[in-house]
């Protein structure tokens, strides 16, 4: 494995491969089983992968964690080597953003809900790394987690908008033994809040048993369902709990034909984690 820091040689490097497909993995680092499972769909779909390393500050607002993010090159090198990895993109940040730039890439209403709301800013930073890093690696194929489904979302709805060459494969969210979704962040929770944050997935399965079993009939419904669950563990602050259709993330009301998402994000201490399921499970 490669590691290639400057643009313009990952573009020459390339080159030669686009006879061959591309498969590409952007991540922020700090790399676990999550991203692996990334690493090991795209090395066996194509055949060249790159996986990109970059710890983007256009997408954290100001007292966002964007200084205290962790960050291991080195060890994420051994990891995305061992994954069988071609590959690993590690810009600096005057390389991705030499000077002032003027150019966002904003999406309308599907950025809104969700974390839009409390990260206002997120999705136009990811839209618009993404945009730059397509055009850098230019992949046949981009590999995004379902974990961060508002994200695949938004990545979807802009490729089909600007009709970007690429396909997006979205991956099922990869879980601890006790179901908390994996996350570079989970690395902040104290063995408290690490015991605690076990509810968002509990809480989510239960709700799919109700929906499933016909006890729960109406988006508010099992809105209240999970905010009673959730607030069963003391150190659990909601941020959101909110059931949308998916991938347009539109509201609903009964659930009936569409599929659905239930998305959910809570603060334990400062750390703030995520998780949804989306209805019916493929
Ligand atoms: P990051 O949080 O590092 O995640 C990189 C990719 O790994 C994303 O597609 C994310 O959904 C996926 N991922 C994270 N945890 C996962 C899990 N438990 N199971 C499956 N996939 C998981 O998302 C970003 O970085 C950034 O916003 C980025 C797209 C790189 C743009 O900066």
């Amino acid at each position: 494995m490669k590691i290639i820091h400057s643009i313009q040689e990952l573009r020459q490097t390339l080159r030669p491969l686009r006879a061959g497909t591309i498969g590409f993995v952007p991540t922020m680092g700090y790399l676990h089983r999550g991203h692996q499972s990334l690493m090991d769909r795209a090395r066996q779909e194509c055949d060249t992968v790159v996986v990109s390393v970059f710890v983007n500050p256009l997408q954290f607002g100001p007292n966002e964690d964007y200084d205290r993010y962790p960050r291991d090159l080195e060890r994420d090198a051994a990891i995305a080597e061992a994954a069988g990895v071609d590959f690993l993109f590690a810009p600096s940040v005057d390389e991705m953003y030499p000077s002032e730039s003027l150019t966002t890439v904003t999406l309308r209403r599907i950025t809104e809900p969700l974390c839009g709301v409390s990260r206002p800013g997120h999705f136009d930073g990811v839209a618009t790394v993404v945009t730059k890093l397509f055009h850098i690696v230019q992949p046949d194929k981009a590999y995004f987690g379902l974990k961060d489904a508002q994200q695949v979302a938004v990545i979807q709805q802009m490729t089909e908008d600007l009709n970007f060459p690429v396909e997006i494969v979205p991956c099922p969210t990869v879980r601890e033994p006790d179901g908390l979704a994996m996350s570079s962040r989970n690395v902040y929770l104290t063995p408290e809040e690490r015991k605690q944050a076990t509810v968002l997935y509990r809480a989510l399965r239960t709700a799919k048993e109700q929906i499933e079993a016909g006890r729960l009939t109406r988006a508010a419904d099992v809105t209240a369902f999970l905010e009673k669950e959730i607030r069963t563990q003391p150190l659990a602050d909601i941020d959101y709990v909110q059931v949308l259709t998916y991938p347009r993330l539109e509201p609903v009301d009964r659930l009936e034909n569409e599929r659905i998402i239930m998305a959910v994000a809570v603060r334990f201490g400062s750390t703030r984690l995520i998780d949804n399921l989306i209805l019916p499970e493929e």
